[in-house]
């Protein structure tokens, strides 16, 4: 019989039962089922509610039935629905009435939502670990590029010239925003839902801080009906994951470009690379790609996530249940990206002459040009003129800026003199951006600094 079998006359459907269960993925809870049941069991013997022989028995069980599960020894079953009440089953299996007591002042529906809050809290740590990880990497790569020129982009058009130093702490930074992003939500997921009950509490005297405190949350949750119903942190959290994955989305379609034949700014290392089972010749990106691809399945269990919630009535339903395969398949994406990206990023040669050969070309130093007029006393707006003329005569010649003779600099403007040569160098057009955020070496070592120190704050 079903553990909440009694008002019921026929056993339910094969189909149903199949069809009801969330064993199959919510499994993964067992060690937070598990915990939480100890507090519970330790809080109600505490109370009196249940006496100390059976809480004891109770806790002192279920470690052993936590270890049989890590030995491989136990197997969950369908007809038991849920991880729950399989827990509950091999409980009461062991020790009888003692393990009846264990569900007094509780219901299924704070206990998922504690599980799941759990259970998120550790995974939003492994996370931010190897985002942490992913940080260092690309701060030692910033630290070793910082003169490694190569064209900015707009519109994917060269632009100015930059660094790559500069170019790999743009994703530095928001790597640090998914850092404190991730940190921000967990605070919000860490208030203990339990004693919620079904949804109204429980007549019994529960000590619900009791049990926040033995199992670490900072706080209770302040009303029952919304303990019970709301997933707003799994949601979140599937945002947070999403705009991690948007990150290193981008960050791969770049890699994916420069490690074309046309670009050839990064050579991927063969052992991130793979074949064509047709043309002998090719070196694949698929990491990168595949890890393009992967976001489209956050983002679709973020989509999900909200959709279940969106309709649904105060306080538990159990179109709730689907809320476990999309977080825990967007937790588990990300976790599976984020440290084959970062092996893909360490191992990655780099071209630095083929990034400073296309710093060059393109007139990236147009702008600078402008400037430089600009300090001779010209307004802004003229110079922006006398340079794009300048810009055109010189592509119907091949030639760039550079290349151009004073004579022909001075056909558009007898403001130019000899030095018009040093001031738009790629070399001076970078160390001369030398403000807070800028390419200039200067600014970007103190970047580095500020990255590392906000970088260690979020490590606490
Ligand atoms: N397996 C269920 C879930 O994941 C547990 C809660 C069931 N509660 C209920 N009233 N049927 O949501």
């Amino acid at each position: 019989m079903k553990l909440w079998g009694g008002r019921f006359q026929k056993a339910t459907d094969a189909k149903v039962d199949d069809f009801n269960s969330s064993i199959r993925f919510d499994y993964k809870m067992y060690k937070q089922d598990i915990k939480g049941s100890i507090a519970h069991s330790k809080m109600l013997g505490k109370q009196g509610i249940i006496s100390t022989e059976d809480s004891n028995l109770i806790v002192k069980t279920l470690e052993e039935i936590l270890a049989d599960i890590e030995a491989g020894k136990v197997e969950f079953l369908v007809d038991a629905e849920d991880i729950h009440m399989n827990i509950e089953k091999l409980l009461t299996d062991r020790i009888g009435d003692a393990g009846k007591r264990l569900h007094t002042a509780r219901s299924r529906n704070d206990q998922v939502a504690l599980d799941i809050r759990m259970y998120l809290m550790d995974e939003i740590n492994e996370v931010k670990a190897m985002l942490i990880s992913l940080e260092n990497t690309l701060i030692n790569l910033a630290k070793n590029n910082l003169d490694t020129v190569m064209p900015g982009y707009t519109h994917l058009q060269k632009a100015q010239p930059i660094t790559l130093a500069h170019h790999i702490m743009a994703y530095v930074e928001m790597f640090l925003r998914d850092i404190d992003r991730l940190a921000d939500c967990r605070k919000r997921t860490d208030s203990m839902p339990l004693g919620s009950g079904a949804l109204a509490t429980s007549t019994y005297p529960i000590d619900r801080e009791f049990v926040a405190n033995l199992l670490g949350f900072s706080g209770v949750t302040r009303n029952s009906l919304d303990g019970v119903a709301d997933r707003d942190f799994a949601i979140e959290l599937a945002s947070a994951l999403s705009i991690i994955m948007m990150h290193l989305s981008r960050f791969s379609e770049e890699l994916i470009l420069w490690n074309t034949n046309e670009f050839s700014f990064v050579e991927m290392d063969d052992s991130y690379s793979t074949g064509s089972s047709i043309m002998p010749q090719k070196k694949n990106p698929d990491v990168a790609e595949l890890i393009r691809g992967k976001t489209g399945r956050v983002y679709g269990n973020l989509m999900g996530l909200l959709t279940i919630m969106k309709g649904l009535p105060l306080a538990y339903n159990k179109d709730m249940q689907e809320d476990k395969e999309a977080i825990f398949d967007a937790v588990d994406t990300v976790k599976l990206c984020v440290p084959v990206f970062e092996g893909m990023v360490s191992s990655m040669k780099i071209n630095s002459d083929k990034m400073r050969c296309g710093a060059s070309g393109g007139f990236t130093n147009a702008t600078d040009g402008a400037d430089y007029l600009v300090k001779k006393g010209m307004p802004f707006r003229d110079a922006h003129a006398v340079i794009g003329k300048l810009v055109f005569y010189a592509i119907s010649q091949d030639k760039s800026l550079e290349e151009l003779s004073l004579e022909e600099f001075r056909r558009f403007s007898d403001m130019f003199d000899h030095d018009v040569y040093e001031a738009i160098s790629v070399e001076t057009c970078v160390s001369c951006r030398n403000v807070i955020g800028g390419p200039a070496k200067e600014a970007m070592e103190k970047t580095i600094v500020s990255a590392e120190e906000k970088l260690s704050e979020l490590c606490r």
